[in-house]
């Protein structure tokens, strides 16, 4: 390809990352919107300085007899390589600081929510009334304007915490906790993602948000609370049968069966989540089946081990039973 080729093919790769359900730059959240105007006044600042910098040179480098004395030099150099970049900077870092205080964390919040970055997904747990809480796992609806606290942790390395649409990221450190507000301001569907390299599948570590108006958002967290539904169909009953003796409730949980891990991700509700496997692919009944047959070969190094040697009616039964837990 020529050179201008691929100029032109960095410049739709970048503009690809300004639109949709990921961008700092398209904010749909109070901390977003305060990232997303210091950005553009450091991208003025930069650009002033640029050309007034660049407008100093090429008036240096010309043939100006009256600018060849040492005492103009020197008012260049001082002038325009000192001051005005000092105050420019200057302004632009006051301007940064006084931003700072709205990211910061505040008692005044609706909602708590906990997540924990784990290899390689997310475990989410929203805060109750009296020590509860209700688990899920690579998913997290908000209700829009109202301020959400969020408690950052980790029980294996670094993972950071960032939803790019709604504010700032945040490091998830094993053994302490960081805190995080966020404010979402518009409803919509978002993506977060691992921003801390944190082993092989760090890239498939991915967390779908869902900005939802009040309402719909109480509906759907007071479903999360119910335990999980039965089997309607006898190929989930099956699927069901096939879950437990395959022993995947010592890793995970399903409220309300005998299935109690605590290991993996909660799948009380799994069939009704948005993504499978930590946003790596979507969450129909082929996906369920391909991802307990060949995790390993979709997510490299995940800890949840393969079932491909099971019997293709038992994968299918439940992939059935799974996806059937809305
Ligand atoms: Cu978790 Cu990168």
């Amino acid at each position: 390809p020529r050179p201008h080729d691929v100029g032109l093919l960095l410049l739709l790769a970048m503009l690809a990352g300004c639109d949709g359900q990921q961008s700092a730059l398209n904010p749909a959240g109070a901390g977003a919107q305060s990232i997303a105007t210091l950005f553009w006044w450091m991208a003025g600042g930069a650009l002033l300085i640029w050309t007034v910098v660049m407008g100093i040179a090429l008036y240096a480098t010309q043939a100006h007899p009256e600018a060849h004395g040492i005492r103009s030099a020197r008012w260049l150099i001082i002038g325009g390589g000192i001051i005005f970049p000092v105050v420019v900077l200057t302004g632009l870092l006051i301007y940064g600081l006084m931003l700072m205080p709205q990211l910061r964390p505040s008692e005044n919040v609706a909602l708590r929510i906990e997540v924990s970055g784990e290899q390689w997904w997310w475990r989410v747990r929203y805060l109750r009334e009296a020590g509860e809480a209700i688990e899920l796992a690579n998913e997290i609806r908000l209700p829009v304007g109202e301020r959400v606290a969020f408690r950052l942790t980790s029980p294996d390395v670094i993972h950071s915490f960032w939803i790019p649409s709604l504010g700032g990221k945040v490091d998830m450190i094993p053994g302490r906790t960081n805190e995080l507000v966020l404010e979402p301001t518009r409803t919509g569907t978002f993506r977060g993602v691992c921003a801390e390299y944190c082993g092989t599948s760090h890239a498939l570590m991915k967390l779908v948000v869902v900005v939802m108006p009040r309402d719909e958002f109480d509906r759907w967290l007071a479903e999360q609370a119910e335990p999980a539904q039965a089997p309607t169909s006898e190929l989930q009953q099956a699927g069901q049968l096939a879950f437990l003796a395959n022993g995947c409730g010592a890793c995970h949980q399903v409220r309300g069966t005998e299935a109690d891990g605590a290991v993996g991700p909660d799948l009380t509700h799994v069939g009704g989540r948005l993504s499978l496997a930590a946003g790596t692919l979507p969450a129909d009944v082929e996906a369920f089946q391909r991802w307990i047959g060949h995790t390993g070969a979709i997510k490299p190094d995940v800890r949840m081990p393969a079932f491909g040697m099971l019997p293709e009616a038992q994968l299918n039964a439940m992939a059935h039973y799974l996806s059937g837990l809305k």
